[in-house]
């Protein structure tokens, strides 16, 4: 494998589809912890606080359903022997439960996991309380017990804490290889703590002491779960080497694809959203430019395809359309934000911060109609933004391309010129190159928050506290 891969879909689709046996020189994965929460995206707001328009990156919480039982059923009828063994003495200490439907979610990915991994390679299981034991003997079934290297404890400060128990400061990341006689490592080293040793470097232990992504950190996206940098490239650089390929198949906003990059290794990243990848993408812009080249996988690239996935998951739908102009998401909260599915914000004024909005609505459906673009006129005036964006899969009719012209121009008074106030774009004309005519910022991409520019030595960004 020579080439970066960035895939849109369910890793196990996408592992047994694409990635091939014994390709993958280190798997660093970062799934859902059974937290029985819902993450949510925390835009920043363009004074840098939190926004309030947060909408939902993924849910974490896993239940016993027919979908969990017909995987528990595959793995146990046709899942390597040790591993349906494993899962059926889990299915009676654990029953038909949540924690039985997240192991069932979880098992088939690690058998592919295994199987894409070369006989030097090795994987990072990152988890914490809720799972780990549980996950530690899922790994045993499937990597077998020889092949467990060490549980890592990532220390960290930040978390809340609780007066019926010792604060939970820090996550379990489970090392385990494919063949332990042969596994590729390289001790990191890291300076010594103790007053003997001043000034002196050691081998990093097994407990690593690397501070969490606060409010105020540079790196921070505001994707909920962003782990680290420091974090990814003391396992990226101790468990691979230049040129080795780095899969990450649960990858969020692609922590580790980016650091995989910087440090000049290949990559693959999986994720099931497209609100993660659009993150991704924005992500590998701001870090390396357009010296960076990768192939984005499972996104539509076609009218056929956005229809099928329009007719699969509206939602996925919007956020890849929106995706597409550089719009962000906005939560689907009952009352709140009626009539606005995203927004993207320009600067330009020549002085002063003044920030300017435009409205996106995106329609997947098949009856639209001028009403459409008349209510969007309406949400345009309310909120006092602009300029508003209809999105459209269907071809628009003469009508509405009529009533849209009515709206007249902005006037940028930055840049002297006049955009059309409101604007269809039909999913072809997205597809084709067309975007949204609106005034240059004169500050880049006030929309996502922006990702800091790759460092190239790799030792200016750790920060490790030992
Ligand atoms: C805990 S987050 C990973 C965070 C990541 N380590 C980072 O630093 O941003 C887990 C991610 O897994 C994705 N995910 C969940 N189920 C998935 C699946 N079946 N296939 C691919 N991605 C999945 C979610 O969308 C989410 O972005």
């Amino acid at each position: 494998m020579n080439e970066n891969i960035l895939y849109y879909g369910d890793n196990l689709d996408v592992l047994r589809q694409h990635v091939k046996d014994e390709s993958v020189d280190l798997v660093y994965l970062d799934p859902p912890f059974k937290s029985d929460k819902n993450y949510n995206v925390l835009f920043a707001e363009q004074d840098g606080s939190r926004s309030a328009a947060q909408i939902k990156a993924f849910d974490d919480t896993w239940t016993w359903d027919q979908g969990a039982a017909r995987a528990y059923q595959e793995i146990v009828e046709e899942g390597p022997e040790r591993l349906s063994e494993a899962m059926q003495a889990f299915r009676q200490l654990l029953g038909d439960s949540d924690m039985m439907a997240y192991l069932a979610m979880m098992a088939p990915r690690l058998v592919q996991l295994r199987r894409v991994l070369k006989t030097t390679g090795s994987i990072y299981l990152h988890c914490d309380w809720t799972a780990s034991a549980h996950l530690r003997l899922l790994m045993d079934a499937v990597f077998g017990p020889q092949s467990f290297l060490n549980n890592v404890v990532w220390c960290y400060g930040l978390g809340g804490s609780s007066k019926r128990y010792w604060p939970r400061k820090h996550d379990d990341i489970l090392w385990y290889c494919k063949n332990p006689s042969h596994h590729y490592f390289e001790a990191a080293q890291v300076p010594a703590s103790s007053q003997r040793m001043k000034g002196q470097m050691k081998k990093a232990p097994n407990y690593w002491d690397i501070p969490t992504i606060n409010n105020m950190a540079n790196e921070r996206l505001g994707y909920p779960t962003q782990k680290p940098e420091a974090l990814l490239e003391r396992i990226i650089q101790s468990s691979s080497k230049e040129g080795d390929t780095v899969l990450d198949p649960f990858c969020g906003c692609g922590t580790a694809v980016a650091v995989a990059q910087r440090l000049n290794r290949r990559w693959i990243g999986i994720d099931i959203t497209h609100l993660a990848v659009t993150v991704i993408k924005h992500r590998l812009q701001d870090a390396f430019g357009d010296e960076l080249h990768y192939n984005l996988i499972g996104e539509p690239v076609s009218l056929p395809d956005a229809q099928a996935l329009a007719k699969e998951d509206p939602y996925q739908f919007q956020y890849w359309a929106l995706g597409l102009v550089g719009a962000r998401p906005v939560e689907r909260k009952k009352g709140a934000d009626r009539g606005i599915d995203g927004r993207l914000y320009f600067h330009d004024e020549v002085q002063g911060a003044k920030t300017k909005q435009i409205i996106l609505q995106v329609k997947s459906g098949q009856n639209i109609s001028v009403a459409h673009v008349r209510d969007l006129r309406g949400v345009v005036e309310r909120e006092q933004a602009e300029m508003g964006v209809l999105i459209t899969l269907q071809e628009p009719s003469q009508p509405m391309r009529t009533e849209a012209a009515g709206a007249a121009f902005y006037h940028s008074p930055g840049w002297q010129q006049r955009y059309p106030r409101l604007q269809i774009l039909t999913v072809a004309e997205l597809l084709a190159g067309k975007r949204i005519e609106y005034p240059p910022s004169r500050q880049v991409n006030v929309t996502y928050k922006k990702s800091p520019k790759a460092k190239r030595n790799p030792a200016e960004s750790l920060h490790l506290l030992f």
